[in-house]
């Protein structure tokens, strides 16, 4: 959606996903929703029809298209779908397994606020897959220069930090510097 590595920075976030049997898994900000495909996929491929996956936007028309799209997972179980934003997830106190939130970050204005709710619905043992463009390519891209927040990498590590989520991996996608940015994080030993 924002280049032409976006997929190729979905794709790296859906494999860094560990799935066993039963998982729960969501996407964040699923927008065009490759990422909802790709970790439907991963539980198909992990234990058949155990398993659910989450999408959660806060766009209507995003939720419309998806139901559309994915009327036959949705109707099986596997999908489901709701309309929230990532500062009020609609899960339990660690339900979730492994979260993606993928060009998210740049619409939402208090970070740790987001993260802390990220936090909260992740299973001691969960995962977040986090991705950003770089800041710098970004902001030669006139798309981004319309009501995007860029923050430096540092800055979103930080905020991840004071949430209780460590950045075990920092990943780039892509070439150069400004190759997009895959923040694996957990949750921080208490
Ligand atoms: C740039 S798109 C990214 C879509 C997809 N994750 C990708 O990487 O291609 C951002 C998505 O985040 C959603 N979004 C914006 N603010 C949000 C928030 N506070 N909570 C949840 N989703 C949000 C938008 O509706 C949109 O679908």
């Amino acid at each position: 959606m924002l280049n032409r590595s976006n997929g190729a920075a979905i794709r790296a976030a859906v494999s860094a996903v560990p799935v066993r049997k039963g998982a729960v898994l969501a996407d964040i900000g699923f927008g065009g929703g490759l990422g909802l495909e790709l970790l439907l996929d991963r539980l198909d491929q992990a234990d058949g029809a155990a398993g659910v996956v989450h999408g959660v936007d806060v766009s209507q028309t995003m939720i419309a298209d998806a139901t559309r799209r994915f009327s036959r997972p949705i109707a099986d179980g596997r999908l489901r779908l709701h309309r929230a934003p990532i500062e009020k997830l609609p899960f339990a106190d660690g339900a979730v397994d492994a979260a993606l939130t993928l060009n998210t970050i740049y619409f939402v204005p208090d970070l740790p606020a987001a993260f802390i709710e990220l936090r909260r619905v992740l299973h001691r043992n969960g995962l977040v897959a986090l991705g950003l463009g770089d800041p710098g390519a970004m902001a030669r891209m006139a798309v981004a220069r319309q009501g995007f927040r860029l923050r430096p990498v540092s800055e979103v590590i930080d905020a991840l930090s004071l949430s209780g989520l460590v950045v075990d991996q920092h990943r780039r996608v892509g070439k150069g510097d400004g190759a997009f940015h895959l923040l694996i994080a957990i949750p921080a030993p208490r």
